[in-house]
């Protein structure tokens, strides 16, 4: 920091840098944090104050911060090979893909870009075109459910079901379709799980009848809804949506971008729902931040359908200059190895109980304690200001309480824009590597800074 001192970066940063989910207006009276490092599961700011990462940055510094394992092989990689396309190969991809293949034997071949919205717009591309090589050229629609987050650009927008991430956006891309999500809280249906018979699941099947089965080429589903809320689908879910699809000749893809590398105490989520899908597509935690990097990994019939002679149109017609980045893939391949060397998975599962238990014990009896939801390190604790009513805690009321945790030194995520008056959810989703110590500090201060916010809440709640 030899040319800026914080206040000039605080300038500089408000001057210069436009950031995302904000409104700048409000940087005249405020700056945000500017990180300067991080270790374990703390980030420090500008002026050395530490903040305990609940939200592991966007939910995918899984490996946690400052892990020499990571910065060694980038520089190792970088010295060696520091870029080179996979319109050719290079061995820090070949070792990658093969990692990948092992943890998806049923998806084991890799399509590498550089986030989850690439993953995504890849498999959107991957099934459309496998269908027209199949003989079904009008099987172009892909289902996806309200409340779930696909991306950014504008086909994985196309997917996303949050009306307020859309808003000024539009026109959307045709042939996206969203249907009812699992939210037992505030079922869509007003029923109650089991007598429901799980009609946010039936809803794909109805869906599919009624804009025909030879429309509709997938189904995208994250095994937990998390930026929307961190939706936790009933027992059985996953599975019946995995049996409509087959019996509707429609492909699954599951988009484990948060869920993936051990956040819910699997590898990946699906897994907990005994699930196979056609294509899975990841990003986050594959490299916890480290470097951006995303994947598509499809299963054996789908690749063999983009077989046929050099003529034949048949191949993939996508290239991402960076991706498959060979340093990214080096970095990601010692992500994988801390994770399984550190047991991290295992490590997940069993704090995530440890946080559930804080959260029953240290939240449940709150007044504006609306539902809490856990798996693994996912939590989402959703926040009301009228338990008759479960009225939505407001923005303001949210807000509110994010200025309050930081205050406390502590960073949380929350559902963020999603859909008008309905943004009331408090997200907890920090490095698998978090102390029980830690994870009790977050909640305590969650505690404090809900009753502080609830018995003096902002004046336009
Ligand atoms: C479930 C899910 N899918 C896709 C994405 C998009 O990933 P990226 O921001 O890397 O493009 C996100 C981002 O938060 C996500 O939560």
């Amino acid at each position: 920091m030899d040319e800026f001192d914080s206040e000039s970066l605080y300038e500089h940063d408000g001057r210069h840098v436009w950031h995302p989910l904000t409104q700048h207006q409000d940087y005249h009276h405020s700056h945000p944090l500017v990180i300067t490092h991080g270790q374990g599961s703390t980030v420090y700011d500008i002026n050395g104050q530490p903040y305990l990462d609940a939200a592991a940055g966007l939910w995918c510094v899984n490996v946690g911060y400052g892990r020499q394992e990571l910065t060694d092989a980038a520089l190792r990689q970088m010295q060696q090979l520091a870029y080179y396309p996979l319109t050719q190969s290079h061995p820090a991809a070949i070792e990658l893909a093969t990692r990948l293949s092992h943890y998806l034997p049923n998806t084991p071949h890799i399509y590498f870009s550089n986030s989850g919205s690439e993953a995504n717009e890849t498999a959107f591309k991957i099934v459309r075109q496998y269908w027209q090589q199949q003989g079904f050229p009008h099987k172009t629609k892909i289902l996806s459910r309200f409340r779930g987050y696909h991306g950014t650009t504008l086909g994985a927008l196309s997917a996303t079901g949050q009306p307020e991430r859309k808003r000024n956006y539009g026109p959307m891309a045709p042939d996206f379709v969203q249907v009812s999500a699992p939210y037992c809280y505030r079922c869509p249906f007003h029923m109650q799980y089991p007598s429901c018979e799980m009609q946010c699941a039936e809803d794909f099947e109805r869906r599919i009848q009624i804009e025909g089965p030879d429309s509709v080429a997938a189904i995208i589903v994250e095994p937990i809804i998390s930026g929307g809320g961190v939706l936790i689908s009933p027992p059985g879910y996953l599975s019946r949506v995995a049996h409509i699809a087959k019996d509707y000749n429609v492909k699954l893809i599951v988009d484990e971008v948060v869920t993936g590398f051990g956040r819910l105490g699997a590898l990946f989520g699906h897994e907990l729902y005994n699930t196979k899908p056609d294509i899975v597509t990841m990003a986050k935690g594959l490299a916890s931040g480290y470097m951006p990097i995303g994947a598509t990994a499809v299963s054996d019939e789908i690749f063999h359908a983009f077989l046929g002679s050099t003529d034949s149109g048949r191949h993939f017609r996508q290239v991402n200059t960076f991706g498959g980045h060979p340093v990214a893939c080096a970095v990601a391949m010692a992500n994988l190895n801390v994770i399984e060397q550190d047991q991290l998975v295992e490590q997940a599962r069993a704090t995530g109980q440890y946080l559930e238990q804080l959260l029953s014990d240290q939240l449940q009896d709150l007044p504006w304690m609306g539902d809490i939801r856990v798996q693994g390190l996912l939590a989402g604790i959703e926040i009301i200001t009228e338990p008759e009513t479960k009225t939505p805690a407001s923005d303001a009321f949210m807000r509110a309480l994010g200025r309050r945790l930081i205050n406390q030194g502590i960073l949380a995520g929350k559902a963020t824009d999603v859909e008008t008056w309905h943004n009331n959810i408090l997200i907890i989703a920090p490095p698998l590597v978090i102390h029980r110590y830690e994870l009790e500090r977050i909640v305590t201060g969650m505690a404090h800074a809900i009753r502080q916010v609830g018995q003096a809440p902002p004046v336009h709640v």
